[in-house]
């Protein structure tokens, strides 16, 4: 049985924050590169599992899905903007603090109104043999997506 969709997208949330902290933490530059590439690679697979397969949810599921679906889309599309903007960076430029702060800050407030808001509320709408499908498709979206983050301009 799959693990349910809900539990993997808290966990990665979860990692991709614990991650965060040990950037923070961290002051040797070849650490906090790898650490910086490990959030970029992290927070962008995750974020394209999400779409193709729980924002499809929102829209299939929830009766004002469609909104919620493309509000975090965008939110999204300008996280993954900041996570680009990081691969252009050397690590030890001030810059790069600044701008992995301005997007884990973003990634953050993204996460909460997910955790507290949308998916308690897209929870409604399914049942557990949904919730079990959804798990199962997220796991198996998710080593397939891409790992660096796509531009769209
Ligand atoms: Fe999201
Ligand atoms: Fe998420």
């Amino acid at each position: 049985m799959a693990i349910d969709v809900f539990t993997q997208i808290l966990k990665d949330h979860d990692s991709i924050e614990d991650l965060y902290r040990l950037f923070q933490g961290e002051t040797d530059p070849k650490n906090r590169e790898k650490i910086g590439n490990d959030i970029i690679r992290e927070a962008t697979v995750h974020t394209y599992t999400e779409e193709i397969v729980v924002y499809r949810a929102y829209q299939e599921y929830m009766p004002d899905g469609k909104k919620y679906a493309q509000d975090s889309l965008k939110e999204h599309e300008d996280i993954r903007k900041m996570l680009a903007k990081l691969e252009f960076l050397k690590v030890t430029d001030p810059e790069y603090a600044e701008m992995m702060d301005l997007a884990m800050k973003e990634f953050v407030k993204h996460v909460k109104e997910e955790e507290e808001e949308i998916l308690p509320r897209l929870k409604r709408y399914l049942n557990d043999e949904l919730v079990d499908d959804l798990g199962e498709e997220y796991a198996r979206i998710k080593p397939t997506v891409p790992q660096k983050p796509k531009i769209h301009d």
